[in-house]
This record gives structure tokens, sequence and C-alpha cells, in this order.
């Protein structure tokens, strides 16, 4: 197969979409709905000179729901699982490319750039490979990358030419090319890719080096010491297989100092897991992380994209291998977006927020106020919103009331932070006990969380002291 060189920067240059703007107090902006054709996560990143896609396997490519979002969300791609050694060499010398280009050619479809994964790995081999000899095994790798690589050129803008190679403690691997060839296959792995495709971008990829620790400082050092010999590598994959709250504290100082060293860093392999069941608490947290780990990358000019390791709970592979923990993703089993996907889409620049001020001038004594009204957080048939009265006048408010219709059927199930009464459409929310009072240009804010069926738009939000 054959692609227009170039293809892929022109992905992933492509024009800017036009993201919603600042919001203005005062201004009312429509929240993200259906109707709105809300950007997609690879147009916002794409927005930011990056990408963000998932990875995805050949079984869920007949599952229409599942490719609806896989092809319409993202702009890029990394084949999962089928152009590992087992599925593209699985006797030797013999080459097998059906199911990966099929994921492939799903790419180009959708406009999407892959990232190639992975041509030395020590998981996922055929069994003959433990038979060859151990001076055979160096043209045997050689031949493989050559053949991998050079079938897919002008394919694949990332590949992962080796995968894991380094234990936690820095250590090296002891697979069975770490045993038969030495310490030098890594190199020789990455001058073969370089032969095959001088156009894609040369990747290490790990996991457990996305914060400073003794496996980043190997990986460090084995960049570093490639750049000083001449030995093409591009770039280091750090795979992202995180845990709920467990975000290393120096993920964009590692990301950083592996840019200085003169290479791209993507995040190849997100996923952050829980112990299910979901419940709402986790979801902030999961939210939270994603955004933390999305800003990160971005606070980084060479942190080029983001991948997610599938992008629905239901298609994961945490729980086999994690019993009793999953939720990893960014939507659910029913490809409903979590919390942690509207997270990742503001992180990108995504507006989700819908703001709506009004000033009254009835209160007393030279009260007033003005309400903010912001939603930070939408999710299948839910969303969370946060409510911000500020005194406007010239003195303290001793009590304050904001209203406001749930013109689209919505529902307000819980509230802090406040008193809530509702009448037919109409919702009210006075001041609790202790929040009445708000000093000159200070601010009392309550939360909560409700039901929304459809569009869930900007409402008309009114203030007034009491
Ligand atoms: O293809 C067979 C199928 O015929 C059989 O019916 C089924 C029964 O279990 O197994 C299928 O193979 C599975 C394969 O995924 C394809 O679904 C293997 O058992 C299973 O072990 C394999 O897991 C993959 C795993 O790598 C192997 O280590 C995961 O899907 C894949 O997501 C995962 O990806 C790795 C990255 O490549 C590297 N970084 C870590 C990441 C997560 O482990």
């Amino acid at each position: 197969m054959s692609a227009p060189a170039g293809r892929a920067r022109r992905v992933l240059a492509a024009t800017a979409v036009a993201v919603a703007g600042t919001l203005a107090v005062g201004m009312a902006v429509a929240a993200p709905s259906s109707a709105d054709a809300a950007p997609t996560l690879g147009q916002l990143a794409a927005a930011k000179g990056r990408y963000f896609g998932s990875a995805t396997d050949n079984p869920t490519l007949d599952n229409a729901p599942y490719t609806a979002v896989l092809g319409g969300e993202f702009n890029q791609i990394t084949v999962g699982n089928t152009q590992k050694w087992m599925y593209t060499e699985p006797s030797r010398g013999q080459f097998d490319y059906t199911q990966a280009d099929r994921i492939v050619a799903f790419a180009r479809a959708h406009d999407q750039v892959v990232r190639g994964h992975t041509l030395v790995w020590h998981n996922q081999l055929p069994g003959w490979i433990d038979t060859v000899p151990a001076g055979e095994l160096l043209g045997v790798m050689r031949n493989h990358v050559a053949n991998v690589a050079g079938h897919y050129r002008g394919e694949v803008v990332h590949w992962d030419v080796v995968n894991e190679a380094f234990e936690e403690d820095g250590t090296r691997r002891q697979s069975v090319f770490q045993q038969k060839i030495g310490d030098g296959y890594i190199a020789e792995a990455f001058k073969a890719a370089r032969a095959a495709d001088p156009n894609a971008k040369l990747y290490y990829n790990d996991y457990n080096i996305e914060g400073i620790g003794a496996k980043s400082d190997a990986v460090y050092d084995l960049v570093k010491s490639f750049k000083q010999q001449g030995i093409p590598i591009d770039g280091v994959g750090m795979q992202a297989h995180l845990i709920l709250g467990q975000v290393p504290g120096t993920v964009q100082r590692n990301i950083q100092r592996f840019a200085d060293l003169g290479v791209d860093v993507a995040l190849t392999e997100l996923d952050i897991r829980m112990n299910t069941p979901r419940d709402a608490a986790k979801d902030a947290q999961q939210a939270q992380d994603y955004r933390t780990v999305v800003n990160a990358c971005l606070a980084v000019t060479r942190c080029v994209g983001i991948t997610i390791w599938d992008f629905s709970d239901g298609y994961s592979w945490i729980p086999s291998v994690f019993p009793g923990e999953g939720a990893a993703l960014i939507y659910d089993e029913n490809f409903a977006k979590k919390p942690s996907y509207w997270a990742v889409y503001e992180a990108l620049g995504g507006t989700t927020t819908t703001t709506t001020t009004t000033t009254t001038t009835t209160g007393d004594n030279g009260t007033g106020c003005t309400a903010t009204y912001r939603v930070v957080g939408q999710w299948h048939g839910g969303y969370q919103a946060e409510v911000t009265v500020r005194n406007t006048g010239t003195a303290a408010t001793t009590g304050w009331r904001v209203g406001w219709t749930l013109a689209q059927g919505q529902t307000v199930s819980s509230l802090w932070n406040g008193v809530l009464t509702t009448s037919g459409q109409q919702a009210t929310v006075r001041n609790a006990t202790y929040n009445g009072r708000i000093a000159v240009n200070g601010t009392a804010a309550f939360g909560f969380v409700g039901a929304s069926a459809g569009t869930n738009p900007a409402p008309v939000i009114t203030c007034a002291t009491t």
C-alpha cells in the first residue's frame, strides 16, 4: 500500500478549528451539544498542533457504534495489537499484514495519522523466536524490522521501535533479544527502522517512565547516548497506564527533560484505572487526573500528542489483567462521555462552560449582585454546575437569592452551599446559613449535580440580594 508522502504532516498541521473563545461576563454562550457540532478531541488537539488519538484492535472494527466514535472523535490511531510480531511474522520469514492493514485503511479513510506499535518487544512474540540460534537473532530482528517498517513506509508517522526494554530499577529486561544479542540490540533496531522508513519518527516506548525515577533515568541515559553516537531516535513514548489519584508529580518536568535532549515526547497509551465500580467521586478524581496529564503535555512544546489505550471502558485491557479495576477511559461501556472526556475536552481548549449573568439593583443599602452560572462537567444524562454570586454593591450583603428556569427538563438532584426550592420549571437557590454575608466585591458559590435528557443550554439567571 502507499500513501502520498507528507500526508501525516498535512494532517497534523490541519487547519485550526474554530474553538469557542473566552467567555465574556454578561454573554450567554451555548454549551456543546449534538446540535451545536462541538469540536472533537482530534480537532481541538490539531488546533494546538498536536494529535489526540486512541488505540484500537481488529475485533471492534465491526462494531458500528464503536467505529462511529473511533472514526469521528480522534485524529490519530495506534494499532493496539496486530502489528506485533506474533501477528506480522507468525512463521519465520512469512509476513502477514491482513489485520493491521485493515486498521491502517480505517485510519486513512478517516484522515487519522497512525502510530505503529511495535517492532521489537519481549511480549506477543511467535513461538519460533525461541528456537532461533543466538548467532542468527540479530539478522532475524533486522529482517523483521525491515519488512514491517518497509510495508508501512509512508503510512506510519511514528514507530514504537523498541518497547519495554527496561526493568523498574533501570536495568535491562532480560528479553530474548537482550540475552541473545546483547545491549546493542536496541540501537540495531533503530538503525534498521530508519533504513526501512526514513520519514517515520522513531520512538522508544515504555511504561512507568512518566515521572522521574530509576526507570525513566535509564531511558534518559539511553536517549542521551544515542544522540551522542548519532543513532537515530526521534521520540520517547511514555505509555501512561496510570492509577486514580496517583499521577506522578514530576510528569511535566520529566517530559521537559527528554525534550531538552532533542527528542519529541508522546503519551502513547494513556488510561487511568480505578477500583470498580465507578462513582461520582472517583469520576471527578479521574477527570482531574486526565486534566493534569493533558496539561503537562500541552505545557511542553515537544510533547506532540496523546493516545488513550482504546477509548471505551468496555474495550479496555485493564479488567482482564487487574481484576476489580477498570473504568480507566473517557467513554463508558455504552459510549457515553464520562467526566474524564470533558476534562480532556476542556484541557485541549474546548468550552463546556455556559455562562450568563444578570445584575440586580434591588438590594438594600447599596447592595447588588451578579450571578455566574458555569457547567463544569457534562456526561451522558447528567451535568455538574457551579454558580458564583458576587456582591457588586457598596455594602456587605446579608443574604442572596438566585433563580433560573429548567427549560429543557433538567433536574437538580443534589446541591451544596445553598438551599434549593423548585416550583415547576423554576429553580431558586437561597444562601445557606453560613454564606449569606458577602463582603463588597466578594463572592459566594454553590454547586449542584443534575440530570439533563437532551440539550443543556445556558439558562438566564437572576440574582437578588435579600
Ligand atoms: O487473539 C486472541 C483470541 O483469538 C483469543 O480468543 C483470546 C482469548 O483470551 O485472546 C486473544 O489474544 C489476546 C490479545 O490481547 C488480543 O485481544 C491475548 O490473550 C491478550 O493477552 C492480548 O492482550 C494485549 C496485551 O497488550 C498483551 O500484552 C492487549 O490486548 C493489549 O492492549 C496490550 O497492550 C499493551 C501494549 O502493547 C504495550 N504496553 C502495555 C499494553 C497493555 O498491556
